[in-house]
């Protein structure tokens, strides 16, 4: 996306092929979209933060779309200075605190209690404010929403609930600059779409990028949902046809995809679109995290779920090889969407 090639430290990310996982795996290829460094930061987040930050002032000042080069040269426009509001667990705020930083405008993060000191420290590091709430990752969402109305801010969230929907959507959008990458990456090599999709779910934002492209491709690929066993929110809504909470406390070491509930717009299209979802314990998103060592990708707790999931898939306890035709003609597409988030927990994992 254009947008997103006039920011600072903007670079296409690796699409790597894995193929002695693939062959280990018993399938044809396994490629790995890698983003452990997005925009200078270890995870794909600041993709929708920035477009949706953008689109905002775009909204607010129409004069600003046009004519700009730089992002130094759009934050010098910017004159009514807001303050950024946004609640995370980790890597979406961050990403906020970044744009934030980059417009030249000040911050402001909620995080849910438990979360990790090496994420919090992450998300000062881009001078937000950080406050921590005594409740799950929905409760500091309304905290946000309110504090952002109550000062005038602008609350840029990557979910969306009833009456916030529109910048929801831009996150959305701004994601699928990833897949646009992706098909560039994979023509250049003269290989086809993947056959099969694994995407990681925590509201969903991210997995409506996903199906919103793939679904509009002539070969429609099987695309598979994956969440921790803990907070399958859009499985349980799925499977109750409607939208359903699961309720925290949430303690999945996934802690990106620990959700209580789907993100508003982004259900009807995961409903439509998914062909089938998998709810992981955090064992097989661990073997993914060595795995992925094995061949030189840093991948996180939430990045490994997607591999996690096809182990679990694979696994022989599992008839989902014949179920969704996973064999050597496979070409599967796997998303690592965070690097080294919680240096720490990542030590103790790899050992
Ligand atoms: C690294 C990572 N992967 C995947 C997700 C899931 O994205 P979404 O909440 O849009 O479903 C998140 C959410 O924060 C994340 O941080």
């Amino acid at each position: 996306m254009e947008f997103h090639r006039r920011l600072p430290a903007y670079a296409t990310t690796p699409l790597h092929s894995l193929s002695s996982l693939a062959e280990e795996l018993g399938v044809g290829k396994v490629f790995v979209k890698d983003e452990s460094f997005r925009l200078g930061l270890p995870a794909f987040k600041i993709l929708g933060a920035s477009w949706a930050t953008y689109r905002e002032f775009c909204e607010r000042h129409p004069e600003l779309v046009h004519g700009w080069l730089t992002i130094d040269e759009l934050a010098a426009r910017i004159y009514d200075s807001p303050v950024l509001f946004a609640a995370t667990d980790g890597n979406h705020g961050r990403a906020v605190a970044r744009t934030a930083r980059l417009f030249g405008l000040r911050s402001r993060v909620f995080v849910p209690k438990g979360t990790a000191q090496a994420r919090i420290a992450g998300i000062e590091s881009e001078s937000a404010a950080v406050s921590i709430v005594d409740g799950t990752y929905d409760h500091a969402v309304a905290i946000a929403a309110r504090e952002a109305v109550a000062c005038s801010g602008i609350h840029i969230q990557d979910n969306s609930w009833p009456g916030y929907e529109k910048t929801a959507r831009f996150v959305v959008e701004g994601y699928s600059t990833m897949m646009w990458e992706i098909d560039q990456q994979l023509r250049e090599r003269n290989e086809t779409d993947p056959t099969h999709v694994l995407v990681q779910i925590g509201n969903g934002s991210f997995a409506d990028a996903v199906i919103r492209h793939y679904r509009a491709k002539e070969h429609q690929p099987i695309i598979v949902g994956v969440e921790p066993e803990s907070a399958a929110c859009l499985l349980e809504s799925v499977k109750a046809g409607k939208m359903t909470k699961a309720p925290g406390p949430h303690c999945s070491m996934m802690v990106g995809m620990n959700c209580d509930s789907p993100s508003l717009i982004s259900f009807p299209i995961i409903r439509q679109g998914m062909n089938c979802f998998v709810s992981i314990p955090d064992e097989p998103a661990k073997e993914a995290m060595r795995m992925f060592k094995r061949c030189n990708i840093s991948s996180g707790e939430t990045g490994a779920a997607g591999l996690g999931a096809l182990l679990e898939m694979l696994s022989d306890d599992s008839d989902a090889r014949k179920r969704l035709a996973l064999d050597a003609d496979s070409r599967v597409l796997l998303f690592s969407t965070e690097g080294i988030t919680d240096p720490e927990m990542y030590q103790r994992i790899i050992g």
